[in-house]
C-alpha cells in the first residue's frame, strides 16, 4: 500500500508546498482567496486538534486569534472576551494614558465570573428612567442593586418591579430591602470565586444573584447563577482562558512612537508609558503603525527593548523581508504582517502601495525564520477558512472587522432600517487620526486637515458576543486542520500544500444556484 502521508506524484505535480509555489508565482501578488489548501491523508479528528501559539517567550495564547488596537474593536471588555476564550486582546491607545492603564488593570485584574462593576441604581430614581436606560443601552437583565451616594448597598431592585406600569414609582419604594438581599464578605470568598458561588447559589434555591460587599458594606460586585452555571460548563471546554504565570488573563497594549514638540521620539515619554503598563501587568505591548521599516518604529523597539529585556514586543507592520530583519535585529518578538489589506483601509488606493495578504505572508514568514522571530497576519480575514490559509505561514492572526460587531466591543448599537449596527472605523480615518492615532500614519498629532485619510468609516452588522463568534471561528480552524491531518499549528505549516484558483473555482467556492434561507455560519451572524 502506497505512503498515505507521502503526496502521490501526481498530486505532487499540482499542488505545490509553499518554497515552490510562491517561487512559482514570484511576479503575482496573491490574497487568501486567490489560493486554495489541497486535502491530505488524515487520521486526525477535527475536535482533537490543537490550536495554542507562542508569539515569544513567555506570550503562549490556546487559539492564535488577536483582536486589533484598535477604537472601535478593543477596550477592556473585549480583551476580557478574548482572553477568556484562549485568544489576546491589544488595547488601542486612541485614549488618554491613564485610560488604557486602567483598561490593562481591569483586564488583569479580572475574576471569571464575578462582575467587579455591577450596573447600579440609586434610591431617588424612578422607575421610569431604570427602564430608559435598560432601552437605551439594551441591558438583558433587569435587577440592580441600589447604593447610596457614598457606595453602600440599600437594597436589590428586582426585575419584576422594572416595568412601564410602575414608572412613576421610585427606586426607594419598590427595593428589596438591605436586611432581605443575599452578600457575601469580599475576604469571605476564598480562592476560587466560582467554586463559592457555586455552592451559594446550590444552597440557596430560588436565589439567583449574590452581591459582594466589603467590611463598610460597600457594593465590590455581583454574581450571577447563570454566570457561574456557564463558566462550569467552560472548565471542560477544550479551549482554556489565556493567563499569565500568576493566573491572571493576559493582555496586550498598543503603544505610540510619540513624538514631542520638536518632532524628536519622546523616549522619556515613550519608557514611561511602557513603565506604567509593565508595573499593570501587560503581556505584551504592540508598537502599531502603518510603516514599520521606518527609523522612528526601529528606534521605538529599540527603546523598548533596552529599557525592559524581559518584556515580548509586537511590531509592525511590514510586508518585505527586510521589514523582518529591521524589526528584529531592534528587538521586536512578533512582527505584524500588512499593508492595506483590512476591511477598513484606504492605504493601497490612496498611496499606491502594500502587497497583497498572502504573498507578504510567505516573504515575511521565511524572512521570520531565520531571526527566530514570529509572524502575526493582521488584516483582511473575513472568514475561518482565510485563518487557515494565514496560519500555514503565520503564527497568528489579526482582526478588526470581525469582531467590531461583538456587544464586547467599544460603542453602541445603533438601528438603520430595521437592522442593528456597530461603528467600526479605521485607526487612518479622519475621526480616528483626530482622536489621537495620526502618528500611526506618520501625521503629526491631531490629524491637519490637508492629511490624507488611509481609512474609512464604516458599520458592521452587530453580531454576537466574541463567544459565539471565536467558537465559529475556532470551529473552521480546527476542520482546516482536520482536512489536512494536522494535529496542531506547526504541522499545519508544515504540511500545506497550495494550488492556484481560477475567478469560475472562487464562485463555485462560495454558495451558489441556491436561494440561502440560512446561513451556514451558525449564531455569530458572520
Ligand atoms: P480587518 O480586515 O480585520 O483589518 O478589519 C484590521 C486591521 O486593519 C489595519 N488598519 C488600517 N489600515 N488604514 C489602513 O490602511 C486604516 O485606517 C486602518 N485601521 C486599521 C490594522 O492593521 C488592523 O489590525
Amino acid at each position: 500500500m502506497a505512503n498515505l502521508r507521502e503526496l502521490s506524484p501526481i498530486d505532487a505535480a499540482f499542488y505545490k508546498e509553499a518554497d515552490a509555489f510562491f517561487a512559482a508565482h514570484h511576479d503575482l501578488a496573491l490574497t487568501y482567496d486567490d489560493v486554495t489548501l489541497a486535502t491530505l491523508y488524515s487520521d486526525i479528528l477535527p475536535r482533537d486538534t490543537q490550536l495554542d501559539t507562542t508569539l515569544a517567550e513567555g506570550l503562549v495564547l490556546n487559539v492564535p486569534i488577536i483582536s486589533a488596537d484598535m477604537d472601535t474593536v478593543t477596550e477592556s471588555r473585549m480583551a476580557i472576551a478574548m482572553a477568556l476564550n484562549g485568544a489576546l486582546g491589544l488595547i488601542h491607545y486612541n485614549m488618554p494614558e491613564k485610560q488604557q492603564l486602567s483598561d490593562v488593570s481591569r483586564v488583569k485584574n479580572h475574576i471569571h465570573g464575578l462582575i467587579q462593576e455591577p450596573i447600579k441604581v440609586a434610591p431617588d430614581q424612578l422607575i421610569g428612567d431604570v427602564l430608559k436606560m435598560v432601552e437605551e443601552r439594551k441591558f438583558e437583565f433587569r435587577t440592580f442593586p441600589v447604593v447610596e451616594a457614598s457606595g453602600r448597598l440599600l437594597g436589590l431592585l428586582p426585575g419584576h418591579v422594572v416595568k412601564q406600569r410602575y414608572a412613576k414609582r421610585r427606586v426607594a419604594e419598590s427595593l428589596t430591602p438591605r436586611a432581605q438581599v443575599h452578600t457575601i464578605r469580599q475576604k469571605e470568598i476564598g480562592k476560587d470565586p466560582i467554586a463559592c458561588a457555586d455552592k451559594f447559589f446550590t444552597d440557596h434555591p430560588g436565589i439567583h444573584k449574590l452581591l459582594v460587599v466589603d467590611d463598610e458594606d460597600k457594593l465590590r460586585g455581583l454574581f450571577t447563577m447563570s454566570d457561574v452555571e456557564r463558566i462550569t460548563q467552560e472548565k471542560k471546554a477544550q479551549f482554556k482562558p489565556a493567563r499569565d504565570a500568576k493566573f491572571r488573563l493576559v493582555c496586550g497594549a498598543a503603544v505610540s512612537a510619540t513624538r514631542n514638540m520638536f518632532g524628536e521620539l519622546d523616549r522619556e515619554r515613550i519608557v514611561a508609558h511602557v513603565g506604567a503598563l509593565v508595573d499593570r501587568g501587560v503581556d505584551v505591548v504592540a508598537v502599531s503603525t502603518a510603516h514599520g521599516f521606518s527609523q522612528g518604529i526601529g528606534a521605538t523597539v529599540r527603546m523598548i527593548r533596552d529599557a525592559f529585556p524581559e518584556l515580548p514586543i509586537i511590531a509592525g507592520n511590514v510586508t518585505s523581508a527586510a521589514g523582518v530583519d529591521f524589526l528584529a535585529e531592534h528587538g521586536a518578538n512578533a512582527i505584524k504582517v500588512g499593508q492595506g489589506p483590512g476591511s477598513i483601509c484606504t492605504t493601497r488606493v490612496v498611496a499606491g502601495v502594500g502587497i497583497p495578504q498572502l504573498t507578504a505572508l510567505f516573504v515575511t514568514a521565511r524572512a521570520a525564520a531565520d531571526k527566530a522571530v514570529t509572524i502575526i497576519a493582521d488584516g483582511g480575514i473575513t472568514k475561518s477558512g482565510d485563518m487557515v490559509k494565514a496560519l500555514t505561514l503565520a503564527h497568528a492572526v489579526i482582526c478588526g472587522g470581525l469582531f467590531a460587531g461583538c456587544p464586547e466591543a467599544p460603542g453602541q448599537i445603533m438601528e438603520i432600517n430595521g437592522k442593528l449596527y456597530k461603528q467600526y472605523r479605521g485607526m487612518g480615518s479622519l475621526a480616528a487620526m483626530k482622536a489621537g492615532s495620526a502618528a500611526r500614519y506618520g501625521h503629526s498629532t491631531g490629524a491637519p486637515a490637508k492629511v490624507a485619510p488611509e481609512g474609512v468609516e464604516a458599520l458592521k452588522e452587530a453580531s454576537g458576543p466574541v463567544d459565539v463568534v471565536l467558537s465559529q471561528l475556532i470551529g473552521g480552524i480546527q476542520s482546516g486542520l482536520g482536512y489536512l491531518g494536522a494535529a496542531n499549528l506547526a504541522q499545519l505549516r508544515e504540511k500545506a500544500r497550495f494550488i492556484r484558483v481560477s475567478p469560475a473555482g472562487m464562485r463555485e467556492a462560495a454558495t451558489h444556484d441556491v436561494v440561502e434561507v440560512k446561513t451556514g455560519a451558525g449564531e455569530s451572524g458572520q
